[in-house]
C-alpha cells in the first residue's frame, strides 16, 4: 500500500522479550498490510556482531559506541547474527546510552519515512512502543511464557547447532531479559497504551489473527 502525499505513516511498535514471537508477528503483520518492516534487534546484533568480530570485548562502552556509531548494514553482510552468543552480547551493547543515541536516528527515520514510500511502517524491539515512536498508531507487547519462548528458540537454533541444551538457552532469554528490563536508558517495558499478546497458548496463526483485529479495529475508527 502507498503512503498518500501529505499524509502521516501508520506506524506499528511490537516490543516484548526474546523469543516471544514479536519477530513472525512483525513480518506477518507488514507484509499483510503492505507496510515496511525493520527488525531493530538486528541493529543492536549488528553492532554486538562487528565488535566480536573484530576481537573487540562488547561491554567496553568506547569500543560499543564507536562501532555503534559506524555501523552501516553491510558491515553484517553474510554473517550469521542471530546466534545466542550474538544476542547475549547484543543485550550488553543494549545497555549502552552511547549504542542507543547512535541508532534512534536511524529508527525514528525509518517510521517517518518507511522505504518505498509504503504507507506505513512497523517496527519491532524492546522500547519502540515507549521511546522510539511513543506516538505509534497501533502498539503491542508481546510476551509468552519463558519455558515456551525457550522452546521455540531452541527449535529454531538447534537445527543449525544440535548440541544446544535447551536448558542453557532457557537460561540465556531469562538473563537477558533481566538486563533488558533493568537497564537505566530505554528498559524493556509495555507502554501503558500498548495490546498486551499473549502467545503461550497461540499458534501462529492465532496470534496473527489476534493482532489484525486490533489493528483493523484501529484502521475503522481511524477511517
Ligand atoms: O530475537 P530476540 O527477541 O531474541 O532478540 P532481538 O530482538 O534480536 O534483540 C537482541 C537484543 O537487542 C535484545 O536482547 C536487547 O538487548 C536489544 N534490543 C534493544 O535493546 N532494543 C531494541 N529495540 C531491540 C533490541
Amino acid at each position: 500500500m502507498d503512503k498518500a502525499p501529505g499524509t502521516a505513516p501508520f506506524v506499528i511498535a511490537l516490543d516484548g522479550p526474546a523469543a516471544s514471537g514479536k519477530g513472525t508477528l512483525a513480518r506477518l503483520i507488514s507484509q499483510h498490510y503492505g507496510f515496511a518492516h525493520l527488525d531493530t534487534g538486528t541493529l543492536y546484533r549488528g553492532v554486538a556482531w562487528v565488535i566480536m568480530d573484530a576481537g573487540g570485548d562488547p561491554s567496553d562502552p568506547e569500543t560499543a559506541a564507536i562501532a555503534a556509531r559506524e555501523y552501516a548494514i553491510e558491515k553484517i553482510a553474510g554473517a550469521d547474527i542471530r546466534t545466542k552468543e550474538v544476542g547475549a552480547a547484543a543485550s550488553v551493547v543494549a545497555a549502552n546510552s552511547a549504542v542507543r543515541a547512535a541508532l534512534l536516528e536511524y529508527q525514528r527515520r525509518f517510521a517517518a519515512n518507511p522505504p518505498k514510500n509504503a504507507a506505513g511502517a512497523v517496527l519491532d524491539g524492546r522500547d519502540i512502543g515507549t521511546v522510539v515512536c511513543p506516538d505509534a498508531t497501533v502498539k503491542f507487547f508481546v510476551t509468552a511464557s519463558p519455558e515456551t519462548r525457550a522452546h521455540r528458540r531452541w527449535l529454531e537454533l538447534s537445527a543449525a547447532r544440535p548440541e544446544l541444551q535447551e536448558a542453557d538457552i532457557y537460561q540465556d532469554l531469562l538473563e537477558r531479559d533481566a538486563r533488558d528490563a533493568a537497564r537505566e536508558d530505554a528498559p524493556m517495558a509495555a507502554a501503558a497504551d500498548a495490546e498486551l499478546l499473549d502467545t503461550t497458548h497461540l499458534s501462529i496463526d492465532a496470534a496473527f489473527a489476534a493482532a489484525r483485529r486490533v489493528i483493523d479495529g484501529v484502521f475503522r475508527r481511524c477511517g
